[in-house]
């Protein structure tokens, strides 16, 4: 199998549905590449998943680009796509550019993600021109959680979703490969994947979309917290994961861990 480019990607839709993931160490990254997904998030949702806070907000570039490094080193086939974390690009358009520089150069991504609509236009256009895809994400923009007051369905009413439409518009012409929308309801995330050349990819934003995402700790039953409802636990990690440390805390205290065969 040939490795998964931002192009590749591009050139897709229509052809058949993306599978998308994020992924945050090399051990997750080797099996999902070997699943044969085609784009590999490395999400700021990390903060949460992996590190334990509350929002994707504290996140630091420095731990963006380790994981980052972690899941490149992971992955063969497909695309990995490092998320640029609360204010490494909001500040202006060089520091956008000299981190998403970072995650190519130190990193080894492929693309970075940004948030926001037609206002982060000017640094999409940046980025490409100086040999950066970027994968755009509109709708619920988890980074302005502050600002929207939590994390609800964007583009109910019929005049944000006008917006979102002409986000997705303003994002393709400054040159993104594809956008995730995130959280708006399933007729207007048809619409706008009707209405843009590039895909869409979709996390709660239902079917039409010309792909999917998850957060892989929802897919896995791994999150301690609630699964969203847009997701679907295709496994119950977490209680298989709790078993195992059960029975080895049961079979050391029995005696019967490390057996013979296990000692020299
Ligand atoms: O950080 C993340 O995991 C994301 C996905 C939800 C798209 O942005």
């Amino acid at each position: 199998m040939s490795k998964w480019t931002a192009a590749k990607i591009k050139a897709a839709k229509g052809q058949h549905k993306l599978v998308c993931l994020t992924a945050y160490d090399y051990s997750t990254a080797c099996l999902v590449d070997e699943a044969g997904i085609h784009l590999v998030l490395v999400g700021d949702s990390l903060a949460m998943t992996m590190l334990g806070h509350a929002t994707t907000l504290p996140v630091s570039m420095e731990e963006m680009l380790s994981f980052t490094a972690a899941v490149v080193r992971g992955v063969h086939n497909a695309l990995v796509v490092a998320d640029m974390p609360f204010m490494s690009y909001q500040v202006s358009v060089s520091q956008a550019l000299e981190n998403a520089g970072r995650f190519i150069k130190e990193a080894g991504a492929d693309a970075v993600k940004i948030e926001g609509g037609a206002f982060r236009a000017a640094t999409v256009r940046v980025l490409v021109e100086n040999g950066i895809p970027v994968l755009g994400h509109i709708g619920l923009t988890p980074q302005s959680i502050r600002e929207m007051g939590g994390y609800k369905i964007q583009g109910k009413q019929p005049e944000q979703g006008l917006r979102i439409l002409r986000d997705a518009q303003e994002l393709e012409k400054a040159g993104v490969f594809a956008i995730v929308l995130e959280c708006v309801p399933a007729e207007l995330a048809r619409e706008i994947t009707q209405s843009v050349a590039i895909p869409t990819i979709g996390i709660g934003a239902g079917k039409h979309c010309d792909g999917q995402i998850l957060v892989i700790h929802d897919l896995l039953g791994l999150y301690p917290g609630r699964t969203p409802r847009f997701a679907k636990r295709y496994a119950d990690l977490a209680n298989i994961m709790k078993q195992a440390f059960e029975s080895y805390h049961r079979e050391v205290t029995a005696g019967l861990f490390p057996a013979d065969e296990h000692s020299f």
